[in-house]
């Protein structure tokens, strides 16, 4: 018998417990160890068999890290089919999670018990790929076609007591997950339940799958695993035989597996787990949190103070005058009344975080007690050097103190206290109690264990936590303001930014850049233009001012109703401006360009590219440690399709000789801009990729 599967005999019940932690992946072991274990129950003459988990969870599903690799015998699909084939009665009992060859496993054993925690669900669509081992063909004839569809398209876990009632499981029950099945294993035994087949019950009712499957692909942004899913389940409905379906689901799961999307969504599968350890801080304990200091309630400091409040923190909010605490009160209490309505905080809690948690103060000395805190103002060095020359005064000892700046240098704001030890950037997006990024920023001199609360907090509050070195813009915005750079540059040679953004979102971008600035604010990019202007730019550095037009004009996009859109209460999305082409015109014209035609595929591949390029800077100077730090920065902060594994996920998979050599040709048009960056140059010298460096430095 392997270890991953342990067996034991209980009377006429062989019992098949999985040992393989920490989540009870389906790995070769683990199968063997299934086989094995049905095999000798039958051999030696029991009467029924319980498969269940020991740990954490029933199987989490097919091990992952396999994907890609050699297949090893025996294969999922067919230790399913010898399951359900054994004379035995087969019973799984589920506690944790049963997802994708998890449910798998579970649909075809007889009969499922679940203790009301667990959840189950085919989430394959997320990795890229579709359920594999019967998933598709089994889960309609339970559970009916539309149900099945929803799961498999969504990849959502369903809850217990939804299973039941859906037909995924057939009782819930409180307990051991081992005693309950055997409970229930004796009860089907002495009821002289039989054998059920899953493969044998009638093929579910078709729908109309061709609506479903466009519905479905238009809802992916591209992305092509639950299109593909539904074509999967329609071969349930429609095959001549479950046989028939199972081919066909083969054949489909084979070509989602062979694809770009199944590298790029399992990359930022391992790569988000990833970001959060450090070699540095292993055995790093963090300082305790109880109560945190936010300064500034704008919109940036109430979304960082609501997501604190859910997360069971004490909130000193800290603003100039009693009417801006007053509006920032109002602020939070709005974003909590959004948690509110979503279910995910109820009336008694609201009413205690605002009478309780949230304290409002208009002087530095209500931070005097606080662990952590947090300055949001605005976005100038001599302000934030004001407020922690303040906050040095009076924040106790071993209080952390966080700056939320997006460009500024870190080293500079610490360097006027007396305890840079303590500082560092917690850099949050906007809406902050609803982006998942968090950049923890590590100056200079930041001390180990407050990088580690950092992340502790980060993580508290249920961000996705990237460790950024101090440069202008840290990872995210510093590739941002390259590649928004490269975007002004196609405008002034000839492309319009409606088609820039139409390019960028059918590559599978949330929103383009046009519609993201609108959005975030362009007084907020003018203002980094006019820092940078100041400081000097270089003389061969093209720079565009059509932007500033539409800022001088009062237009900040989003908020004011006009950028580069135009935006219509009560409306979603904008329509283009008409004032915005006759300004990238006559800049045109001052500048003597005569514009050319851009193909939507020049866009992309420029856009990437400078993307790419610059990211590989960041990583070449350890602002990121890895590139897996930028993928996952891009994915989670700037919209960057997950599909796509991140920009140096989909670079590794363009190839990067090739990404080289168009930078090395447009570097003939403008050899400032497209300088390549020495990493990409080393890594193609080497005949490496991005993932190589992931590798070595796991
Ligand atoms: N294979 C291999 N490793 C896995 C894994 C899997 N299916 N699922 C989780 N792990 C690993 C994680 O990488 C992590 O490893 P490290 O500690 O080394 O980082 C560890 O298990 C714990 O995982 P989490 O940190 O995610 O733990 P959690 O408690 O937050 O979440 C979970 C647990 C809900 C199971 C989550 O891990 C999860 O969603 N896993 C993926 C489940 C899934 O997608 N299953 C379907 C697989 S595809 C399939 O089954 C295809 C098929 O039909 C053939």
């Amino acid at each position: 018998m392997s270890e991953a599967i342990e067996y034991e005999r209980i009377g006429d019940i062989a019992v098949l417990a999985a040992n393989n932690p920490p989540v009870n992946a389906l790995g070769v072991d683990v199968r063997r160890g299934l086989l094995a274990g049905v095999e000798r129950a039958e051999a030696e003459g029991a009467k029924a068999v319980l498969i269940y988990g020991k740990g954490r969870t029933y199987f989490a599903g097919a091990d992952i890290r396999e994907f890609g690799k050699p297949p090893q015998d025996p294969w999922l699909p067919e230790l399913c089919a010898r399951i359900e084939a054994s004379p035995l009665l087969v019973v799984s009992s589920i506690h944790g999670t049963a997802l994708g060859g998890g449910l798998e496993v579970a649909l075809s054993t007889h009969y499922r018990i679940a203790v009301p925690s667990a959840k189950v669900g085919l989430p394959e669509v997320h990795l890229g790929i579709l359920p594999g081992a019967g998933g598709t063909q089994r889960l309609p004839r339970v559970a009916g076609t539309e149900a099945a569809l929803d799961m498999i398209t969504s990849g959502r876990h369903v809850r217990a007591d939804e299973a039941l009632k859906l037909g995924v499981i057939d009782r819930v029950a409180e307990g051991d997950p081992r005693e309950i099945g055997l409970a229930y294993v004796q009860e089907l035994l002495d009821s002289g339940a039989e054998r059920r087949p899953v493969s044998e019950m009638p093929a579910p009712a078709p729908v109309d799958f061709d609506a479903v499957y466009e519905q479905v692909l238009k809802k992916g942004r591209g992305q092509i695993s639950p299109a593909t899913a539904v074509r999967a389940v329609q071969a349930a409905c429609e095959a001549e035989s479950f046989d028939a379906g199972m081919q066909r689901e083969r054949e489909l799961f084979m070509e989602l597996m062979n694809s770009d999307q199944r590298k790029g969504l399992i990359h930022a599968f391992f790569a988000e787990r990833a970001v959060g350890k450090l070699p540095e801080l292993k055995g790093v304990e963090p300082r305790m949190l109880h109560q945190i200091g936010v300064i500034g309630g704008g919109t940036m400091g109430a979304g960082i103070a609501t997501a604190a409040l859910l997360s069971g923190l004490q909130v000193v909010m800290l603003e100039m005058s009693p009417e801006a605490a007053h509006a920032a009160k109002e602020r939070i209490a709005g974003n909590l009344g959004g948690a509110l309505k979503r279910g995910k905080l109820s009336q008694a809690q609201f009413d205690e975080i605002m009478e309780n948690e949230l304290t409002l103060a208009t002087g530095y000395g209500a931070l005097s007690n606080v662990d952590l805190v947090i300055e949001a103002v605005f976005e100038d060095m001599d302000v934030k050097k004001q407020v922690f020359t303040q906050l040095d005064a009076v924040c106790k000892q071993g209080a952390v103190l966080a700056s939320n700046t997006s460009y500024l240098d870190i080293n500079e704001i610490a360097a006027v206290t007396k305890r840079p030890q303590d500082v560092l950037g917690l850099h949050f997006f906007s809406p902050a109690h609803v982006m998942k990024l968090l950049e923890v920023v590590v100056a200079d001199k930041t001390a180990p264990e407050v990088v580690a609360t950092g992340f502790a907090l980060g993580h508290r509050l249920k961000k996705v936590c990237v460790r950024a070195g101090v440069c202008d813009g840290f990872i995210g915005n510093r590739i941002l303001s390259t590649y928004r750079t490269c975007a002004d540059h196609m405008i002034l040679d000839g492309a319009s930014p409606y088609q820039i953004d139409k390019a960028l979102t059918d590559f599978g971008f949330a929103m383009g850049p046009f519609a993201v600035a609108d959005l975030a604010g362009l007084d907020i990019g003018w203002a980094v233009r006019k820092r940078k202007r100041a400081e000097g730019l270089d003389p061969r550095a093209r720079d565009s001012n059509y932007a500033d037009k539409l800022c001088e004009a009062g237009h900040f996009g989003q908020k004011t109703g006009k950028g580069y859109y135009i935006y219509e209460a009560g409306k979603r999305g904008g329509v283009p401006n008409p004032e915005v082409m006759p300004l990238i015109e006559a800049e045109r014209a001052e500048k003597g360009i005569t514009p050319r035609e851009f193909t939507d595929e020049e866009i992309v591949r420029r856009y990437m590219a400078s993307m790419v390029n610059e990211a590989a800077r960041v990583v070449g100077e350890g602002i990121a440690r890895r590139p897996l730090d930028v993928d996952v920065t891009l994915i989670y902060g700037y919209g960057f399709p997950r599909y796509r594994g991140g920009p140096m996920k989909w670079a590794d998979l363009q190839g990067l000789p090739g990404l080289l050599a168009d930078i090395k040709e447009w570097a003939k048009e403008d050899d400032y801009f497209w300088q390549p960056a020495p990493l990409l140059e080393q890594l193609v010298a080497e005949g490496r990729c991005f993932d190589d460096l992931n590798k070595e430095a796991s």
